[in-house]
């Protein structure tokens, strides 16, 4: 399957004014056009929007979208997705409208979280006026970033996002009981996965434990360790919660820190992220998160 990038997330909120602060005050990100009073779209680069925020009832990912190259590469998607038992929903019209894409599929994976596969995004060529002079580093080839999704069936995911929708397992780690406090009693570890479909380190990381607001966390990565301080600094300031303080991750080498988030889940917030070339890539073990730092409060 010719998946591409992570291209979007749609997330539902409570509290639709505070992810407006958080994103454009906090995170350094533009308000994209068609934003309303229940909807905030959020620009980072030359997509119309990598974010939406939808007021709901509950803090929750509405949607993971990951982006293919074309219509043809949509379709067989949805031909390969059916003939394995996943059923695909074709977005109506409103949905393409709303989402600003050409065509488009829903499915669920076998955790349950809602994808959205797509092709076509419009593009926003007005110039990308972030407030801190911040840039993030995105493309067609790398996409948005990465986010880490409940599985607390791990095998059906991974067999899911590997073998079907044809993304590479980077690495995997080991975690311990104590770390997925909704797990089965009796197992001494649980395995947490990095996978991607580009040459991003991951693009998606999958948790072995059940979350309610479905998303673990996102990030997005800039271009300068300076752009990760001055947020970092502007996180203190607003007195948001830090999870974890400045570190580099021994997987994907990002120097990064984590913040709370409005939704109940955090926002890691990196510079430096490693590409890796997937012709000759091994799938490894991390035998820890972090070179330095990382260190997790609460
Ligand atoms: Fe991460």
């Amino acid at each position: 399957m010719d998946i591409r990038s992570l291209g979007y997330l749609r997330i539902g909120t409570t509290d639709l004014a505070a992810w407006r602060r958080y994103t454009l005050d906090l995170l350094g990100m533009v308000e994209g056009v068609g934003s309303t009073d229940t909807t905030l779209h959020v620009r980072v680069d030359d997509r119309i929007r990598r974010f939406s925020f939808v007021a709901t009832d509950a803090d929750r990912l509405l949607a993971a979208g990951f982006e293919l190259p074309n219509a043809r590469a949509l379709a067989e998607a949805a031909e390969e997705l059916e003939a394995h038992g996943f059923p695909v929903k074709h977005a109506d019209d409103a949905t393409l409208a709303e989402r600003r894409v050409q065509g488009l599929i829903h499915v669920d994976d076998p955790a349950g979280n809602p994808l959205e596969l797509y092709w076509g995004q419009a593009q926003d060529h007005t110039p990308l006026g972030t407030p801190y002079g911040n840039r993030f580093v995105t493309g067609d080839h790398l996409g948005l970033g990465h986010v880490v999704l409940p599985a607390p069936d791990m095998d059906s995911a991974v067999a899911f996002y590997e073998h079907l929708l044809g993304f590479q397992l980077r690495d995997r780690m080991k975690l311990p009981p104590a770390a997925v406090p909704t797990g089965e009693p009796g197992r001494d570890f649980y395995w947490m996965n990095f996978l991607s479909p580009n040459a991003r380190h991951h693009s998606l990381g999958l948790y072995p434990g059940a979350l309610p607001p479905g998303i673990v966390h996102f990030m997005v990565e800039t271009d300068s360790l300076d752009a990760v301080g001055y947020c970092l600094d502007r996180m203190n300031a607003a007195g948001v919660p830090i999870a974890s303080t400045l570190g580099r991750h021994s997987n994907d080498h990002m120097v990064s820190f984590y913040a709370q988030a409005p939704g109940g889940f955090q926002v890691e917030y990196g510079w430096d992220g490693l590409l890796v070339d997937p012709a000759s890539w091994t799938t490894k073990e991390i035998t820890a998160d972090s070179l330095w730092g990382h260190q997790w409060n609460g």
